[in-house]
């Protein structure tokens, strides 16, 4: 199954931590179109994982954002975007330079979620942390068309994912 999506646009990834966020942009999108929300963090820190970070990895993050939409280029952001204010930021920045936005979300069982979180040597979360987000991430889906994304592409299971063969730009 192929993802269809205006030749520019805001692609917002939506999922909890270890949904399989990074691993799903790696395979669809160019590297550079890429912005995360781990890479602005290591960045402003020089450690991915340092929470005190977030809020200086955030402005470098929506900064990148709009210099590429003002250069009218596709971008996707790959942060956990949980929560309806993170998903506002992103969606007033398509706006403002008439660039579609569009959602991706990985709402993938709490059970997976957890157990790759678990075997992950880069980082773990503890686990009340991932069930919070995956219940953000449920509850997200239902309104996403009203906060503005144009195109909204759910996927339930890692079967779904894994049936994504290639994002199609029109
Ligand atoms: N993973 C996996 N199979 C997949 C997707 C991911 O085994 N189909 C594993 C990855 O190898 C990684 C972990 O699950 O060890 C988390 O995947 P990642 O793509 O990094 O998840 P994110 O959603 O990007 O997590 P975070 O929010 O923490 O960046
Ligand atoms: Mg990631």
């Amino acid at each position: 199954m192929d993802i269809k999506i205006p030749k520019l646009s805001l692609v917002v990834l939506i999922g909890a931590s270890s949904a399989g966020k990074s691993t799903l942009a790696r395979r669809l999108f160019k590297d550079t179109e890429i912005i995360s929300s781990d890479a602005c963090r290591a960045m402003v820190s020089d450690d991915e994982n340092n929470m005190d970070a977030t809020k200086d990895a955030f402005e470098l993050l929506h900064f990148m954002v709009e210099t590429r939409l003002r250069r009218g280029l596709l971008t996707v952001v790959d942060a956990t975007s949980a929560r309806i204010e993170d998903r506002a930021k992103l969606v007033a920045l398509a706006k403002k330079y008439y660039v579609m936005p569009v959602a991706i979300v990985l709402n993938l069982p709490l059970k997976i979620c957890a157990e790759r979180n678990r075997e992950r040597a880069d980082r773990n979360i503890p686990f009340e942390i991932i069930a919070n987000f995956v219940t953000l991430v449920k509850r997200a889906g239902r309104n996403l068309k009203e906060e503005g994304f144009k195109r909204v592409f759910e996927y339930r299971n890692q079967e779904q994912v894994d049936n994504i063969q290639r994002v199609f730009r029109e």
